[in-house]
């Protein structure tokens, strides 16, 4: 843990904005009498991001004299956690790269190196632009996606170096990546699909024959090894009533066309077993799930227990792109081999 000492450029003055005075009042007003401070960190939270993402010494007393504190009390809250940046950070992004264990042991040093090429030697100082700084935190309670970092109210996470800079590039062109792992990996799931509680997809995936991996190339959708007679999941009859209650069943396929099927892996969300899973139900090409309407979707996100995988990931216009013979960024990476849960 780094000393943590007010910055030694300070503002006059601090107040909220009447917004955020409405909404601090709300805030206070959660608590019983006499135990206001209970909203301290909120409030902190509020002011800091007011003040261009950092904490200045007057938006300290000013909490405090609201909330009825001793300075002293929300001074040391706020030296204390490190979510509370007590000096300036780069406008565009301040990153804090997670350095504890889990993450030191799968790359942190990687990111913190690429900080101190791309932002700035050390940490807490601006980049020449000003536009990003960076620190090492403690853990952030992301430790089974490290390694990770935390860029204002957001984590990025299963990082790489490369992948590391591409959001550094993305942040410095303006734009905001998705948070949230950056390989195709739903949350903290397990890389491939799930390995516990797979009810269905595992008895789908274990009567799926195994299939050679496909070789794509740049442009074509990629085909799929041809696919024999794989047997649709077995389903309870509650699982079909509820899928039918839901939606309606989109059109299925007894096998898939001459050329063989499409290797679904190209779409982001989709891992070999959930290949195998779509494939058992008679779902072969990137054009079958394209035409899906909304009721289609509704019927195979409930079917698949998927609580909305399909529409969060966009299935539909991915598998556009990809029946139409284009590419997303995600099948690029599959065709380059670097997406690991694509493969087999
Ligand atoms: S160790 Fe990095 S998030 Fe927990």
């Amino acid at each position: 843990m780094s000393v943590r000492r007010l910055h030694h450029e300070q503002p006059a003055s601090f107040a909220f904005t009447r917004e955020n005075l409405a909404w601090a009042k709300q805030q206070i007003g959660k608590y019983p009498k006499g135990r206001e401070a209970s909203a301290v960190i909120p409030l902190l939270w509020r002011a800091q991001e007011q003040h261009e993402n950092w904490l200045p010494e007057p938006a300290i007393r000013y909490i405090a004299d609201m909330l009825g504190m001793p300075y002293i009390r929300v001074l040391e809250v706020a030296t204390f956690y490190t979510m509370f940046q007590l000096a300036p950070v780069g406008k565009k992004a301040h990153v804090q790269v997670c350095g504890t264990t889990p993450c030191m042991l799968r790359g942190a040093e990687d990111i913190k190196a690429v900080c101190k090429r791309r932002i700035a030697e050390h940490a807490h100082e601006l980049s020449a632009d000003g536009e990003f700084s960076w620190e090492e935190v403690e853990c952030l309670g992301a430790c089974v996606n490290a390694p990770m970092v935390q860029v204002f109210s957001d984590t990025y996470e299963d990082l790489t170096a490369e992948s590391f800079e591409r959001l550094l590039d993305a942040f410095a062109r303006g734009d905001k990546p998705q948070p949230g792992p950056q390989i195709d990996r739903q949350f903290a799931a397990p890389f491939g699909g799930d390995t516990t509680l797979t009810t269905l997809a595992g008895k789908a995936a274990a009567k799926a024959p195994a299939k050679p991996a496909a070789k794509p190339t740049a442009k074509a959708p990629a085909k799929a090894a041809p696919v024999a007679a794989l047997a649709a999941p077995a389903l309870s009859a509650d699982d079909a009533a509820r899928a039918d209650a839901a939606g309606k069943k989109p059109r299925m396929m007894k096998a898939p066309r001459k050329a063989g099927a499409d290797d679904l892996k190209m779409i982001k969300g989709v891992g070999p077993k959930l290949e195998g899973v779509l494939n058992g139900l008679g779902i072969f090409h990137f054009d079958q799930i394209s035409a899906w309407k909304p009721e289609e979707v509704s019927w195979v996100d409930e079917y698949l227990k998927f609580k909305g995988r399909i529409v969060r990931d966009d299935w539909i216009a991915q598998a556009s792109t990809l029946a139409g013979g284009g590419e997303t960024e995600f099948s690029k990476r599959v065709a380059k081999g670097e997406v690991p849960s694509s493969k087999r």
